[in-house]
């Protein structure tokens, strides 16, 4: 109980929910005061002037004899002229009082709702209602600054940086030359009353004439493929727009490599990069504004992250050093710049963030999805895999983190693959093959219906049937395999060609009829080498990593990445692209790095924590480690050369390695035993 108020003059007990605290406090306390004095968590921009409505809390009335308080109506002093003009001007709910406002003028009970609170939690991951504290790096404050005088000349920076002191308790203020510049006008156009904006509670960042209550943050995922936005309200922690789009640097090469190679050919190809990227971001900046019908001047914070290539390129960075060993990036901590440095159109005295990068290979969406999954923070050994052109690959707990990235190469995209395609209307995402006829069914995006069901045709006679995406790639695979079509080694039975004509002779190998059409879409032997060969270099990544630890088998795994969130788990394990585990245990998790982006904007802590746990993480380089090739061999098989896959089998009628090997038997035998529950 602070003692300060015990002076002998008549003093009421306050306490707050849900928070517990309480004290005495003479007649006539504001409320904010009090829970100021207590350390409770209440909200305010305006500093107690009944301008920002973020105080407002609820008097709860009853007795309470946990606290030895009996509330009661009248506890508080009847409703202020600010009070009034504020529920006027924005609306005030039944029964709220705006706590600078309302004073204490009897025992009393105080309820500060969620939205009241400064470090409000919200949910920013609705799957599994991951919390975040609301703890935004910028904050905006409403101050009234003391007006010039002669006899006691200092500065008018001086005098806001005093007001910040008095009102705010900030101390030990710097400020942007642009902020300076604009300084003296904003203050008399305010008449000395001004809001400003602060990063990380010591740099003064933006200035505003007047009251301004509204600060929103960009977290942007910059993939090689696609760039994902979203507009976040920094108050409230809201998504208020969201938008994306492919990632205009494609024409300068599919892939990372490419675009690197394009700029080592191309004098000042790198430049040309940079402003695709940057030219999409803003296009998104301008979509997301738009839809939410927010000025863009009131972005002030951006966090980034992307692999090595892509945070280079948006940093302006020439990336020629990451194109080969020992792909050395130019700077691999966490970074702040100034919007404008990289040509944002949103307010550029906004700051953006770049989380740190792991290494040369494994980049700062790599610690977003650390951040966001948080393997660190659990005993359960996770594996986290983003799957896209390289695997990125996570492996530990809370004692140790391993990561590496494996050279995965586009098949797992649909590139390499005879009738590969993006995820895109009319791509076939799903397959079933029926064992005993070898006839397929499929479904293809666009069209909630599986091919045999009535009113198909007519729902994808639009889109068409175009080519089969990443995860229908896995699923037909896989599927083939559990059929019989494949052996284990990958080799489509040729001797099925006499019972169905979905198997048909190419030359010297046999491919499978997936679909027919004008176009036929078919899975040839090479594709499903070209699949076997990306497969096996996660998986050898993954076994590499668990073989440091001295792992045989981990606790979950996790799928993240656009193609992670969208594969069938238990196609991807059929496939042994991930090492055995219970099926319950493994998951897609969905777009991992863009939410860690999203709880770096959001919470500023976070940042810190990301930059140290990446320091920790250990690095490894799958390309040098000697029993890589070993690994990727025997990786090569379906689902695995050596590991008999025991956990999965329990989930999954798998067929038996030995007869499958034994490809000149005939089909009949074969699928009698395979034949799933
Ligand atoms: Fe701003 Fe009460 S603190 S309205």
């Amino acid at each position: 109980m602070p003692d300060q108020y015990l002076t002998g003059e008549k003093t009421h007990l306050v306490a707050f929910m849900p928070s517990g605290k309480r004290g005495r406090f003479p007649d006539g306390t504001p409320i904010l005061e009090a829970a100021r004095t207590l350390g409770v968590d209440i909200d305010s921009v305006c500093g107690g002037r009944g301008i920002c409505g973020r105080c407002q809390v609820d008097l709860t009335v009853g007795k309470f004899s946990k606290h030895g308080v009996v509330s009661r109506a009248d506890s508080l002093s009847d409703f202020a002229d600010a009070e009034e003009k504020f529920k006027e001007r924005r609306g005030l709910k039944e029964g709220r009082r705006l706590s600078c406002h309302a004073l204490l003028k009897g025992d009393a009970v105080i309820d500060v709702p969620a939205s009241s609170q400064v470090h409000k939690q919200v949910i920013v991951k609705q799957a599994d209602d991951r919390k975040i504290e609301m703890d935004p790096a910028i904050r905006l404050h409403f101050v009234q600054v003391l007006e010039p005088d002669m006899h006691n000349p200092t500065g008018d920076f001086e005098r806001l940086c005093l007001a910040l002191k008095q009102q705010w308790g900030l101390d030990y203020m710097e400020c942007d030359l642009r902020t300076l510049q604009a300084l003296q006008k904003v203050l008399r156009d305010g008449k000395w009353s001004v809001t400003v904006a602060i990063h990380r509670d010591s740099r003064i960042t933006k200035i505003w004439p007047g009251f301004h209550n509204v600060a929103y943050g960009l977290a942007v995922d910059v993939g090689s493929t696609t760039i994902a936005m979203h507009l976040c309200n920094l108050s409230t922690g809201e998504v208020v727009a969201s938008a994306g789009m492919m990632n205009p640097q494609i024409r300068y090469g599919e892939d990372l490599m490419s675009r690197v190679s394009y700029v080592m050919m191309n004098p000042g190809g790198e430049q040309l990069l940079t402003e695709a990227v940057r030219r999409g971001i803003n296009d998104l900046i301008t979509e997301v504004t738009d839809k939410a019908e927010v000025d863009p001047d009131d972005i002030l914070n951006a966090v980034f992250v992307g692999n090595p290539i892509m945070h280079h390129l948006l940093l302006g960075i020439d990336p020629t050093e990451l194109g080969g060993a020992p792909f050395a990036l130019t700077a691999n901590s966490g970074m702040t710049v100034w919007a404008s440095e990289i040509g944002m159109m949103s307010n550029p005295d906004g700051r953006a963030y770049f989380l740190p990068c792991i290494a040369g290979h494994v980049g700062a969406d790599t610690a977003a999805v650390i951040l966001a999954e948080a393997p660190h923070l659990q005993e359960q050994m996770t594996l986290i895999i983003d799957v896209g052109t390289n695997a990125e690959i996570v492996l530990g707990n809370n004692e140790r983190l391993l990561a590496a990235s494996s050279p995965t190469g586009p098949a797992f995209e649909g590139a390499q693959i005879s009738c590969g395609q993006r995820a895109a209307a009319g791509a076939i995402e799903r397959v079933r093959i029926d064992p005993e006829t070898l006839e397929p069914r499929f479904k293809v995006i666009g069209c909630d219906l599986w091919s045999d069901e009535e009113g198909f045709a007519e729902e994808t006679a639009k889109s068409g049937i175009t080519g089969v995406c990443g995860s229908g790639i896995i699923e037909v695979i896989a599927e083939m395999y559990l059929a019989g079509i494949l052996s284990t080694d990958g080799v489509i039975d040729g001797s099925l060609a006499a019972k169905s004509d979905r198997v048909v002779a190419d030359g010297r190998t046999f491919s499978y009829v997936l679909h027919r059409s004008e176009t036929e879409l078919k899975i040839y032997q090479t594709d499903v080498r070209a699949i076997q060969l990306a497969k096996a270099a996660l998986h050898a990544g993954a076994r590499l990593l668990m073989d440091r630890l001295g792992l045989e088998t981990v606790d979950r795994i996790l799928l993240t990445g656009a193609f992670g969130s969208h594969i069938d788990v238990k196609y991807a394990m059929i496939l042994g692209m991930l090492p055995d585990c219970d099926l319950a245990e493994v998951q897609g998790v969905g777009n991992a790095a863009g939410l860690g982006a999203r709880i770096a904007l959001l919470n500023k802590t976070a940042r810190d924590e990301i930059e140290e746990v990446v320091k920790q993480v250990e690095k490894i380089e799958t390309a040098v480690e000697p029993s890589f090739q070993q690994y990727f061999v025997e990786a090569m098989a379906i689902p695995h050369k050596t590991s008999p896959y025991a956990m999965l089998a329990k989930s999954v009628n798998l067929p038996d390695p030995k007869v499958l090997s034994d490809t000149s038997g005939g089909g009949e035998g074969r699928r009698r035993r395979r034949r799933r529950g």
